[in-house]
């Protein structure tokens, strides 16, 4: 098994941290101590030259052991100097050492500096008695050692904090990350996922993003499956009613002892049934829509498909009214003529005769449009949203039918890539004002 996200969290910010921490030891350390050493070197050249006037005014009968001294004391160094003839004085004879750099200096003049083995030397030339002569100054680097262990202690301190806060942080940090995602993938886990989950992850990044976006999906669902639910509550309820009725009248009928009124309960009967089986026509075609069935895509002349179908209802109503041109729209033919059928149907139900119905296509910027109008009593301003929503009747509609054929006109449209909608704004000048369907497709 790969290492959970926690532990390659934790690894990746540790493993950051010491590689910037080590690249910053290796870039800052021994430069800094390279820097104190010759830093030491030169202060001693420096400090040498402001003393060597001092040896050169210097009367010839006076010894220079005390300005020897007193830069020995200045330095913090041993102080040789020497002239031709050898050493002239010294401030620690026990220990001498080499004198090149001290002869290099008296014969070239330049002054030397050099630091090796923990120990800092310098050699200058100057003038003693008159004469070229020269002074050596070596002094142990045991301060400068002092200063460079005290910087990289303070280094490795800092760097042991900064590797631990890197650990902490990187386990705080994949604690909570982890918590919120487990708190996630709980919520997807339910065992009822359509329950919304009871507390949403409130943060505002990439988690917090993602805990949204799946209450969203788990609240649409859950908003989906209450929908089926009263969709089939509402069917069964729908179905029972006409069939419990179906059943009283053929009851009735068994025992119907005089021919007419058995004639009229059949007749009754006869109409239920089709009622019935308009309901399931209905049932059917949306289960058919929510199931997802295929709709062809082709190109479909509304002029000619309208005319066709206006013609099924009689020569009386509707009134097809032929386009200025072709109407050609991409669709489904049987589902732009199912939509067109139902229009006229709620058309020449919903306005009756003499109102107007008129079937009317046109080719509008883009798309085609097809339209049913009718002269009747038009839809309330309240109810034209409702009226595309399964099962949703007018308020004041008192003709049989179920509320189900806007609702699978809206479907079929949109499924192929259009809409069916109430036609906003005023009616044109020669046209029925009542309800004014529109259905818009894509131009093919
Ligand atoms: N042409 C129309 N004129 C007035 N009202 C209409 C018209 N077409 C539809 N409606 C209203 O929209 C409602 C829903 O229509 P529909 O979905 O076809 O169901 P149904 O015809 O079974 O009632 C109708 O009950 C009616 O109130
Ligand atoms: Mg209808």
């Amino acid at each position: 098994m790969r290492p959970g996200l926690r532990a390659r969290l934790v690894l990746a910010l540790f493993a950051t941290a010491a590689t910037t921490l080590a690249v910053a030891a290796l870039a800052l350390l021994p430069p800094l101590e390279a820097r104190l050493r010759d830093d030491a070197a030169r202060t001693l050249t420096l400090r040498a030259e402001a003393a060597s006037q001092g040896f050169e005014r210097l009367k010839p009968h006076q010894s220079p052991n005390r300005l020897l001294r007193a830069l020995a004391r200045a330095t913090g160094a041993q102080i040789i100097l020497i002239d031709t003839s050898g050493v002239r004085g010294e401030t620690d004879p026990d220990v001498r050492g080499s004198l090149a750099d001290a002869r290099r200096a008296l014969t070239t003049r330049r002054s030397e500096r050099d630091v090796r083995k923990g120990l800092a030397q310098a050699a200058i030339p100057i003038r003693f008695e008159g004469k070229p002569a020269a002074l050596a100054l070596r002094r142990h680097l045991g301060d400068v050692g002092r200063t460079y262990s005290v910087v990289a202690d303070a280094f490795a301190g800092a760097a042991l904090a900064g590797l631990a806060l890197a650990l902490i942080g990187g386990f705080a940090l994949s604690g909570r990350m982890l918590r919120r995602l487990r708190g996630l993938s709980n919520a997807m886990l339910a065992a009822d996922p359509i329950l919304a989950p009871a507390e949403v992850d409130t943060g505002r990044d990439e988690l917090g993003e993602l805990a949204r976006a799946f209450a969203g999906l788990q609240q649409r669902l859950a908003q989906q499956e209450d929908a089926r639910r009263m969709f089939v509550a509402t069917a069964s309820h729908e179905l029972r009613t006409p069939l419990a009725s179906l059943q009283t009248l053929l009851e009735l009928t068994v025992d119907e002892p005089d021919p007419e009124r058995m004639r009229q309960d059949v007749q009754e009967a006869l109409a239920q049934a089709k009622r019935l089986s308009g309901l399931s026509k209905g049932l059917l075609d949306l289960s058919r829509l929510d199931a997802g069935i295929e709709l062809r895509s082709e190109p479909v002349e509304l002029g000619e498909l309208s005319r066709a179908v206006a013609a099924e209802f009689g020569s009386e109503r509707p009134t097809w009214v032929p386009p200025h041109e072709a109407c050609w729209a991409l669709g489904d033919p049987e589902g732009v003529a199912r939509i067109v059928r139902l229009l006229v149907d709620n058309a020449l139900r919903y306005a009756p005769a003499p109102a107007p119905v008129e079937v009317r296509t046109a080719a509008v910027k883009g798309h085609v449009e097809l339209r049913v109008l009718d002269g009747g009593a038009g839809i309330p301003d309240t109810e034209r949203e409702a009226i595309f929503q399964r099962f949703q009747r007018g308020e004041n509609t008192t003709a049989p039918g179920f509320g189900l054929g806007l609702a699978i006109g809206a479907e079929l449209a949109r499924r192929m890539r259009g809409e069916l909608k109430l036609e906003p704004g005023a009616p044109g000048g020669d046209e029925p004002a009542g309800a004014r369907f529109v259905l818009i497709l894509p131009h093919a």
